[in-house]
């Protein structure tokens, strides 16, 4: 069977998480408020404007259009800072393993991340060419849990929503793709992850023998 592997980006394939969280907590100390890594959670798989928006609730602060997108593009620059270095060595462990794992089995690949600046860092990364598939941040309009992201990627991979997996670090990320009817994968902590249909802490956890099961699952 040819099955759909959609990978979430940030925390997923690449160590970035750390970077956005980095990035927005000293936009929120320098409007002079902090937030936990507990309350990061929450921003984990949200575009860029939604967690603006929900880090200056947090902090009981409205900002006029202008100063919004000044702090929207500040919080860019020094995420782009963290990532201008990036190389093949911040692809989490095993994830390059489980691609060709997928290749050789003739499933088919694609990225669905809410970030819009998911191709650069593939670049970086030496995997754009893995993924013939890209919905990113650019190309959707409802951001997770809004299930658009991943039922564009089963189309791009001219499957059903059915016939896809979605790997996710975020818990939007989970809802989406349990909306979207696909199997969801969470990757991380099982607590936080808890609405997946299986979690691991990360691919080093996943057996070719459970990929298998996916690929052979009969109910897509
Ligand atoms: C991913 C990350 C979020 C980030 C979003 C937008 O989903 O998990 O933390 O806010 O992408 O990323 P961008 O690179 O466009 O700011
Ligand atoms: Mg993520």
């Amino acid at each position: 069977q040819t099955k759909g592997f959609i990978f979430d980006l940030d925390g997923v394939i690449v160590d970035t998480a750390k970077y956005h969280f980095l990035a927005w907590r000293s936009l929120a100390n320098q409007l002079g408020f902090d937030f936990t890594e507990n309350d990061n959670e929450k921003l984990k798989g949200i575009s860029r404007v939604k967690s603006l928006e929900m880090i200056l609730e947090w902090g009981n602060i409205t900002l006029p259009e202008e100063e919004f997108n000044k702090q929207m593009a500040l919080k860019n620059e020094e995420y782009l800072a963290h990532i201008s270095d990036m190389n093949a060595s911040e692809i989490l462990p095993d994830v390059e393993k489980t691609l060709e794992y997928l290749k050789n089995k003739q499933q088919k690949i694609a990225l669905g991340s809410a970030s819009k600046n998911a191709s650069p860092i593939l670049e970086r990364v030496g995997l754009l060419d893995t993924f013939k598939v890209i919905v990113d941040g650019n190309a959707v309009t409802k951001g997770k849990p809004n299930p658009e992201v991943f039922l564009k990627g089963a189309k791009g991979l001219d499957l059903n929503p059915e016939a896809c997996i979605v790997f996710e670090d975020s818990i939007s990320g989970i809802q989406a793709a349990n909306k979207a009817n696909m199997i969801s994968i969470g990757i991380g902590d099982s607590k936080v992850l808890h609405e997946a249909d299986y979690v691991f802490k990360d691919f080093t956890e996943i057996s070719e023998a459970f990929i298998n099961k996916l690929i052979e699952n009969e109910n897509a």
